[in-house]
């Protein structure tokens, strides 16, 4: 079609991708466009702003490379991978999710270790954290032989893979679930740390006056065939930033579970899992 005004444009491009033959593309494309002209609108978008946002999705790939993607980080920061994760889980979206973003720094092959075992595998200063969880059905049965990936930050706030003075690995496993669901490990309790900020995420958060840290937290990624693959963190209770997340991940159900003891903390949480299809992410850095 030949346009004579603004609001044609949204016609024709619908019209242009009519013959989309994979209909669940044509779904998302045609829903795209139509909120996509329909967000220029409302903003008036001006040609300068237009400029603006290419610059900031060229600076997307830019800043992206094999230990760092800067897309998934712009992503975490509008909300958009906890909506899109809190959409697929908790019964699609119905009940309260049990699930979290996976973040950018789950490594595919983190050392097995056996049940009860530490993961600090290099000199970590920090308070004791003793985990005993288990991993259940909906119907509260235990769900024995489930892989569990666990990974987290030290008490500095620094992921083994951003910090030369930690072992490769450190802070990062592979466990069993045994007869009862029930596994075990014993690390150091870890800290909050700031997102990345070197790229075009940083200098957005910096516009919009937003600090750039996450609350402290330990991530856990449960795998089983013939259930969902149950990708979560759990929040230290009391953080001060467990408010303001900058990537909002922290919901109600994840926070606790973790105590003061005697000489450290401890971590104790029921991971319910839902049916559904095992498979796992592919991982954001080697
Ligand atoms: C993380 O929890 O590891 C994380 C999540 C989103 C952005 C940066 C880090
Ligand atoms: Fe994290």
């Amino acid at each position: 079609m030949i346009i004579e005004r603004q609001e044609q444009v949204t016609e024709a491009v619908l019209a242009a991708m009519a013959g989309t033959p994979d209909p669940r593309l044509a779904e998302i494309m045609t829903a795209f466009v139509r909120h996509l002209h329909a967000f220029a609108r409302e903003v008036r978008l001006t040609e300068a702003e237009w400029e603006k946002a290419i610059e900031f999705v060229v600076g997307l790939g830019q800043f992206t490379n094999d230990t760092h993607n800067e897309a998934v980080l712009a992503s975490d920061a509008v909300g958009f991978s906890t909506l899109v994760c809190l959409l697929n889980n908790g019964n699609a979206g119905n009940s309260e999710a049990a699930s979290a973003l996976l973040g950018p720094f789950w490594r595919m092959n983190s050392p097995r270790t056996e049940n009860g075992g530490s993961i600090v595998r290099s000199p970590t200063p920090g308070d004791e954290l003793v985990a005993t969880c288990r991993v259940l059905d909906g119907t509260g049965q235990p769900i024995a032989g489930a892989e569990v990936d666990v990974w987290q930050a030290s008490p500095v706030g620094m992921y083994e893979n951003q910090d030369d003075s930690q072992a490769d690995m450190n802070l990062r496993g592979k466990f069993t679930t045994d007869a009862d669901g029930r596994f075990a490990f014993r690390s150091v309790k870890p800290a909050g740390y700031p997102v990345p900020v070197h790229g075009v995420v940083g200098k957005l958060l910096a516009a919009q006056n937003r600090h750039p840290f996450r609350p402290a937290h330990v991530h856990f990624l449960i795998y089983k065939p013939g259930f969902k693959t149950l990708i979560t963190q759990i929040f230290v209770p009391g953080d001060e930033y467990l408010e303001t997340d900058v990537v909002f991940g922290v919901t109600k159900a994840l926070i606790g579970g973790i105590d003061r003891a005697a000489d450290g903390y401890t971590l104790n949480y029921d991971f319910v899992m839902e049916p559904g299809e095992a498979v796992l992410p592919v991982p954001p850095i080697k």
